[in-house]
């Protein structure tokens, strides 16, 4: 007769497989992290021994549980449409999380410390992840007490901590151990029609990083409008603007906007513009935006 053990141990390579087989009739990419979830755990169960003792399975087991939810997170942020299942999760207010690295904070020494790598991971970041979540929860709360009188602030912190998670989650993923060389296909095409050759776009990158007043960030961006790459700094990480997002509605309240108009009365002008918003506009923009879909952190 089988041991309890050997019963589960079993068990648990045919669900494992299991997944592995749904996987793969779903089409999930490899580059998934489910992916790699299921071969971390294919690697543990491989590596058991038949003389495995209780503490053994009871680890077994905390890891299949583990599994499990990440699966079933997985899944459920899922939608189906039509007959097909795609993957559209988003990040609900104030739940923003520090996105794990894809590889070990030594990876990238010499050219960047051990030291550096865990404490701008863990500890900067964390920083900005908790500010942003913080400030999401406010503004929440002013909107359900109607009470604006710290919307200035709240907002501020909504630019600072929100460019400063997306732009390092940008950072850490525009970062590799096996980074350097040069890029191709249509990335170097557009490099080198627009900076002239990959030589000059690096000398320029370089020195919008290099002479940057104080701290900051240098930022190669695609223009959707102008259809060209383009070499930006941004002084600290904003000034109220959250990086990594895309205009959908604008209101000019620069004082040539209203002035001659509404005098000093902006809060009328403001409210007034309502009156001629486009929303057929707002709601193409929309559409065209949200095609663009980054991993939810
Ligand atoms: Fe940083």
């Amino acid at each position: 007769m089988m041991s309890k053990f050997e019963e589960y141990f079993k068990e648990v390579g045919q669900w494992n497989e299991r997944w592995k087989k749904f996987l793969e009739a779903e089409e999930i990419s490899k580059s998934e992290s489910v992916w790699d979830n299921l071969d971390r755990f294919t690697d543990i169960v491989e590596n058991l021994s038949s003389t495995v003792d209780e503490k053994a399975l009871v680890n077994l087991q905390l890891e299949v549980e583990t599994l499990h939810n990440e699966m079933e997170n997985y899944f459920s942020s899922r939608q189906q449409v039509g007959s097909i299942w795609i993957n559209e999760p988003a990040v609900p207010l104030g739940q923003h999380k520090l996105p794990p690295l894809a590889y070990p904070y030594e990876s990238l020494e010499p050219f960047i410390s051990s030291e550096i790598m865990k404490l701008h991971h863990q500890k900067h970041h964390q920083t900005y992840v908790d500010g942003l979540n913080q400030a999401e929860e406010n503004l929440k709360k002013a909107r359900e007490n109607g009470d604006y009188s710290l919307l200035n602030h709240w907002t501020k912190e909504l630019a600072f901590h929100g460019s400063g998670h997306y732009l390092h989650t940008v950072f850490w993923e525009n970062m590799s151990p096996k980074g350097g060389g040069k890029p191709e296909g249509k990335l170097i095409n557009m490099i080198d029609s627009y900076f002239g050759s990959f030589e000059v776009f690096k000398k320029h990158f370089t020195e919008a990083g290099s002479q940057l007043r104080g701290a900051g960030w240098a930022l190669l961006v695609w223009s959707p409008r102008s259809r060209h790459l383009e070499i930006l700094q941004s002084e600290s990480h904003m000034i109220y603007t959250q990086w990594d997002t895309t205009p959908l509605l604008v209101l000019d309240v620069w004082e040539h906007a209203y002035y001659p108009q509404y005098k000093n009365n902006r809060r009328a002008y403001a409210e007034n513009w309502w009156q001629v918003v486009n929303w057929r506009d707002v709601e193409k923009r929309l559409e065209r935006a949200s095609e663009i879909k980054w991993p939810p952190y």
